[in-house]
């Protein structure tokens, strides 16, 4: 049983302060987990407690690792580690508000991922197995090789321009096509007279005049490394617009031309019809721009992976309300947009049954921990997004992947499925 729970403040890739949380069982194993951070977070995540006042730069967590020690200690105090769903639920429950707003998302979260490990060691088993049974594949991975919007300080709007490998025979494979296109990348940028400093996700942030240029880049990256735009390395962007709507005249402030919706989305054609290795989009539209948002996966939903971060926050209701809406056609997941394991994993659950796909993802802000990665194996969410082939607070997501797969073997790797597998609708 859960003997205590303990948190501590750490600090995460920016520098910013972050909870970590350890929860000891009575057989004196320790799970330990911390917690991500996002920059261009959804208006509906889960609130994400941080002290305010003068202390670092009022972004400090005291008072949620305080709720760790004190409240959440005394809840959880003789619980089964095992029970997962019962623990959220304590928790929940204990904070009482629909948005986990008076302990913390972040302390929440925190304890719910290590009591997941924690069960998972005094059973024996690795948290993606002890999460998810038998019958697991690893995910296809995006990689934010070219990072704008409020990642970067340059003048690129769309947030993170990523590749993916569609054509592989194992996930190092694949990987290893990804490092050869990032390093080739690099010199691309050089040899076009930009500095090659890097995002906070670990991709370039070189200031770019348009997408369109980054998205050149990427396209002559892929050829001078040897290999198929489309075929065998394609791409994916997160425009994250709701970082560039104005919400009085409904208008997008995009790269220097004010766009209505229509010929925002004319636009985002025009990139399609360039750079036919484009396999997916994130957040075309803002969050308060359903309509439109609906409108778009309308037109292009068949041609390309259309995804909701912002507008659903990983939330069960919310994600509903997306479905009935017609809005995207891949779900977002971020564990802490919502806050518990449980809770992501029904949201997860919905997307699918709902016939969209998933793509599992770290936040900008992250730390060493790799929970993301045995989650992503473990909920066979197929896509994950966890930044460059560089910085190791991402890398470190890609090689406990590599070290699943020396565990679960090749036959567990899932192979190209784009787009044949596109199923919606
Ligand atoms: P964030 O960015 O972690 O800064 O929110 C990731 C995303 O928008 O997908
Ligand atoms: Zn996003």
């Amino acid at each position: 049983f859960i003997d205590s729970v303990k948190a501590r403040e750490i600090f995460d890739s920016r520098g910013n302060p972050t909870v970590e949380a350890d929860v000891i069982l009575s057989n004196g194993i320790v799970g330990r987990a911390a917690v991500p951070s996002g920059a261009s977070t959804g208006e509906k995540e889960a609130v994400e407690l941080r002290d305010g006042g003068q202390r670092l730069q009022g972004k400090g967590v005291l008072t949620a690792v305080n709720n760790v020690n004190t409240e959440i200690n005394q809840a959880l105090h003789g619980a089964d580690p095992c029970n997962q769903a019962h623990i959220d639920q304590l928790m929940i429950d204990l904070d009482g508000t629909p948005n986990k707003a008076r302990l913390g998302a972040n302390a929440i979260l925190g304890v719910s991922m290590a009591t997941a490990r924690a069960a998972a060691q005094t059973t024996n088993q690795p948290l993606y197995r002890y999460l998810g049974g038998t019958d697991l594949e690893l995910p296809q991975t995006f990689h934010n090789v070219i990072n704008g919007g409020e990642h970067a300080d340059n003048d690129i709007d769309i947030q993170e321009f990523l590749i993916t490998p569609v054509e592989r025979t194992s996930f190092r494979d694949g990987f290893e096509k990804i490092t050869n296109t990032y390093h080739t990348l690099k010199k691309v940028i050089e040899a076009a007279g930009y500095t090659t400093g890097l995002g906070d996700e670990g991709g370039f942030a070189p200031n770019l005049k348009s997408s369109k240029e980054a998205l050149q880049m990427l396209h002559t990256a892929i050829l001078d490394a040897g290999y198929t735009p489309g075929k065998e390395i394609a791409i994916a962007f997160d425009a994250a617009a709701s970082y560039f709507y104005n919400r009085d005249t409904h208008h997008y402030n995009f790269e220097g031309h004010t766009y209505t919706p229509v010929e925002l989305g004319q636009y985002y054609l025009e990139l399609l019809d360039q750079f036919p290795e484009i396999i997916s989009i994130e957040d075309p539209y803002s969050e308060d721009d359903w309509d439109n948002f609906a409108a778009f996966t309308k037109a292009y939903g068949r041609r390309v992976q259309i995804i909701a971060d912002d507008p659903v926050c990983t939330n069960p209701t919310l994600i509903r309300q997306a479905i009935e809406k017609g809005m995207a056609n891949s779900i977002l997941i971020k564990l802490n947009q919502i806050g518990t394991v449980t809770e992501t994993l029904a949201a997860i659950r919905l997307a699918r049954k709902n016939g969209y796909t998933t793509m599992m993802s770290h936040r900008s802000g992250e730390t060493g921990d790799t929970f993301v990665a045995d989650f992503t194996v473990a909920t066979n969410a197929a896509q994950l997004k966890a930044g460059a082939p560089a910085r190791s607070e991402r890398v470190e997501k890609y090689n406990q992947l590599l070290r699943i797969e020396e565990t679960l073997g090749v036959d567990g790797t899932r192979l190209a499925h784009f787009p044949a597998d596109l199923k919606f609708d």
